[in-house]
Formats: C-alpha cells, sequence, structure tokens
C-alpha cells in the first residue's frame, strides 16, 4: 500500500494520501480535508505549501542544489548560453543545431518594436523607474500583438516574440531616459551582445562588444532564468491561473519581481553598499543594525527561503564577478565592502544561527555595475534572465489538468456582525 498520513481531529482519524517527486520529495495531499473536517490549513508565506507539480527545476536548499530540467546549474552556466537555456526551460529538452538555429531567426525576426510603441516611452516621466516601465510595456504588448491562439507552433513564436522584445524594451528605456538616440537590434550579433550593444552604442564612441562580457551576461541570465516557485513565478502562475492573457500574466511577474525582498535585493544590495562607503558605516554597525529586531534594515543579498547552507548560483556568481574585475582592470570599492562584509557575517552567531547565507544578488549587482549597467537597471536585467522559468512554469500550468484557479481561504479575524450608524449618530 503507498504511504498515508494520519491526522486525529475531533475525535476522527482521517486518512491523507502521501504523493512522492521524482527526487523523493514527500508531500500530504489534503485536497479533501476543508470538505471532510471543515479545517483549512493555515500557511502564511507558503512554506510548506506545494502548489503545483512541476517537471522544470528542481532545488535542494540543504545540499545548494539547483537543476534545469535535470540538467546541473553548474554545467548550464559553464557550456550553454542563455538562449539554449531558454529552449530548454520551455520545452524541456535541449535544442537541436537545426532547432537553434530556428529560434535564433525568430529572436533576431521579433527583435524590432511596434513603431506606436515607442511613443509610451516618451511621455513617461525623466526618473520613471525602468521595472514601472517594463510591467507597463509587456502588458500593452497584448493589445499590440493581440493574436493569441491555442496551437502549439504560434505559442513558441508568441514566447519567442515576448523573450525578443523584452530586451529592444529594455535598453529603449535605458536610452530614452538619458534623453539619448534609440539604438536598433542588429541581426548580425547574438541576444547578449544585441543587448549590450542597444544599451551603450553611440555615434560618438562605437562600443566594443568583448566576448568575455558577452559571456558574463549569458551566465546572468542563465543563474536567473529559473528558481521553481519564487514569488514572481507564484505571481504568474497565480495570475495565469484565471486564463489571463501570457502578456499580462508576465506583466505580473515582472512587478512582482520588482520588491526589494525578491528581484529588488540586487538593486538594494548595492544602495546599502553605497550607504555603508559614503556614509562609512563599519561593517560591525551593519550587523548590529541588521540583527537589531526593532530596525527594519536587513543585510541584503543574504538569506533564502530554500538555500540554508549555501546558494549555489551565488558562487558562480563571484567567479564570473571576478574574471570580469580582472578584464576590465577595474576596482570597485564597493566589492572590498562586500568581501568584508561577507567574511564578518559568515562568522557571526547570529547568521549562522540562523542559516543565513549571500544569496545570487550579493554578488550580481558588482557584477552589473561592472559591465556599466546603471543600477536602476538591475532588476530589469533580473526580469529578462526570469522570463523564460516564468513562461514555461505558465505554460505548464495550463496544460496541468489538476490545475483550478487559485483561490486560497483565510482566517476572518475581523469584528463579528454589527448594525450600521448613521453619520450623525456616530461618536468618535
Ligand atoms: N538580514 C538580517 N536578518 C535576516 C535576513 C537578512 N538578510 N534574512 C532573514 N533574516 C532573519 C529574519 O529577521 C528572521 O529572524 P527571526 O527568526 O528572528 O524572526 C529569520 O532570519 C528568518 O527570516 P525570514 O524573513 O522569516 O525568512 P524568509 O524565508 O521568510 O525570507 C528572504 C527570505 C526574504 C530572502 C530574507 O532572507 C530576506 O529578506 N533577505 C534579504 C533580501 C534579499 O536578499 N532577497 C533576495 C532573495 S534571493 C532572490 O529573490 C533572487
Amino acid at each position: 500500500m503507498s504511504e498515508v498520513a494520519k491526522l486525529l481531529i475531533d475525535g476522527k482519524e482521517l486518512t491523507f494520501p502521501v504523493i512522492e517527486g521524482s527526487q523523493g520529495e514527500k508531500a500530504i495531499d489534503i485536497r479533501s480535508l476543508r470538505q471532510e473536517t471543515g479545517y483549512i490549513t493555515f500557511d502564511p508565506g507558503f512554506g510548506n505549501t506545494g502548489t503545483c507539480r512541476s517537471s522544470i527545476t528542481y532545488m535542494d536548499g540543504e545540499k545548494g542544489i539547483l537543476r534545469y530540467r535535470g540538467f546541473s546549474i553548474e554545467q548550464l552556466a559553464e557550456q550553454s548560453t542563455f538562449v539554449e537555456t531558454a529552449f530548454l526551460l520551455i520545452t524541456g529538452e535541449l535544442p537541436t543545431r537545426e532547432e537553434l538555429t530556428r529560434t535564433s531567426v525568430y529572436l533576431n525576426d521579433f527583435s524590432p518594436l511596434h513603431e506606436s510603441m515607442k511613443a509610451f516611452y516618451q511621455n513617461y516621466p525623466p526618473k520613471a523607474h525602468p521595472m514601472g516601465i517594463l510591467s507597463a510595456m509587456v502588458n500593452a504588448m497584448r493589445s499590440f500583438y493581440p493574436e493569441l491562439t491555442d496551437i502549439e507552433e504560434e505559442m513558441n513564436k508568441t514566447y519567442l516574440r515576448i523573450i525578443s522584445k523584452i530586451r529592444t524594451m529594455a535598453a529603449m528605456a535605458y536610452r530614452i531616459s538619458l534623453g539619448e538616440r534609440v539604438v536598433y537590434p542588429r541581426p548580425d550579433l547574438c541576444y547578449c551582445g544585441n543587448f549590450l550593444n542597444m544599451m551603450f552604442d553611440s555615434a560618438v564612441v562605437p562600443y566594443r562588444l568583448d566576448d568575455d562580457l558577452i559571456r558574463a551576461l549569458n551566465v546572468f541570465w542563465i543563474l536567473h532564468a529559473d528558481h521553481e516557485q519564487n514569488c514572481s513565478t507564484t505571481a504568474v502562475r497565480v495570475v495565469g491561473s484565471g486564463k489571463v492573457n501570457i502578456y499580462s500574466t508576465i506583466s505580473a511577474g515582472i512587478s512582482a519581481l520588482w520588491g526589494p525582498l525578491h528581484g529588488g535585493a540586487n538593486q538594494a544590495v548595492v544602495n546599502m553598499l553605497e550607504k555603508i562607503h559614503n556614509k562609512g558605516f563599519t561593517v560591525k554597525e551593519c550587523l548590529a543594525k541588521a540583527k537589531d529586531r526593532n530596525d527594519p534594515f536587513r543585510l541584503y543579498g543574504f538569506g533564502h527561503r530554500v538555500y540554508k547552507t549555501f546558494d549555489p548560483r551565488a558562487k558562480i556568481m563571484k567567479k564570473v564577478c571576478d574574471v570580469v574585475l580582472s578584464k576590465l582592470k577595474r576596482k570597485d570599492p564597493l566589492l572590498e565592502i562586500v568581501q568584508r562584509l561577507e567574511e564578518a557575517a559568515l562568522n557571526d552567531s547570529y547568521f549562522k544561527e540562523k542559516n543565513l547565507y549571500p544569496n545570487v544578488d550579493f554578488y550580481s549587482g558588482i557584477l552589473l555595475r561592472a559591465m556599466g549597467i546603471p543600477t536602476n537597471m538591475f532588476t530589469v536585467m533580473f526580469a529578462i534572465g526570469r522570463l523564460p522559468g516564468w513562461i514555461s512554469q505558465w505554460k505548464e500550468d495550463v496544460a496541468d489538468t489538476e490545475m483550478k484557479i487559485s483561490r486560497p481561504r483565510q482566517i476572518y479575524s475581523g469584528k463579528q456582525k454589527r448594525d450600521y450608524i448613521p453619520i450623525n449618530k456616530r461618536t468618535l
């Protein structure tokens, strides 16, 4: 007989099936709980709740393992490209040479933006955050590219359309925010090279593409490409469960990513480091603030809901950072602070007891700074990388016959029923 879990509630014993994943993870299937008992489970932040079966990404937070479709993040970062990894996530398999060529052709074909979409940018206030612009622009794609069907081949093109255009939109947002001319995508450049060129090429000083920087950007985006049921992916699945179109669903993911506890952490890390640098805070003062329960300050770039020993992405990111900084012969004073903070936190009993280790964002800001990416574009860079993950999770969700519209329950803790009081009879 397969394994079951028993629950004793109101003197009644109930049996629930146990579900086992392909890596031996186990879940108690409580779908019949409320119907049978009237009880619900209470799990704020969903830390103990599985909301789907997924065959996309596997993580083991204790061992620091991350795999996409069975391939280790270390091998993908070393040997794959972002476009190939995106294909893998979305289709489930690595592409053949022909499939990869076809993918690149579509990415090129789809890279220019609809001219009318460009007009949107002109009316944003100059200091508008690029994440807000990006989320709005992706949502607007529903109106500019309305031909959405259920035909798989057409949907595959839609996925590539978003992956291609998001890069153009991001670079364009940056150029327009600087009041500079827009640089159009070039068909002779690879995905990452094209992005760097659209960001930095200028009529005065033409941008010189560097293979090491292109490689670093590939790795950066591979490391961010998926991370199973995190905050923004959950937003994508929840919004998508209402059968919303894919553009609006991805736009919701972008908004969810923006926050400093999630994708916005890379910007928050650099803001924090700059503050330490400019205001002359010591590492000791910083750690004391982070540990003070009455102080909202957190050591950004530390801690993770799942990783409790180390974040495998952080290890790879640190190495890429070293390569790029030495290649560019750049000394970043913030890197020195990073190193001191890391060392102090790793030897601090508070951080050790709570299993708080550097996450990917602790180093990614330093890498992006070295590449010349402005701080307010950091989370946009994350969003471009996470896009294939959101698409594959959305695709899996809509194809899953077990899935229903997301609609959690709550424990009501408000007032009991009371009578309405007319305004002239209300007392303060
Ligand atoms: N600095 C100081 N204390 C921390 C930190 C931190 N960075 N992270 C967690 N803690 C403390 C909490 O205060 C809490 O203490 P308590 O037990 O005394 O209440 C304990 O460690 C557990 O933390 P939670 O917030 O309950 O852990 P959770 O799993 O909910 O949060 C999170 C994970 C949001 C990543 C958290 O560690 C954090 O805020 N880190 C800083 C922001 C950050 O770097 N986010 C990026 C995450 S990676 C990504 O999204 C790509």
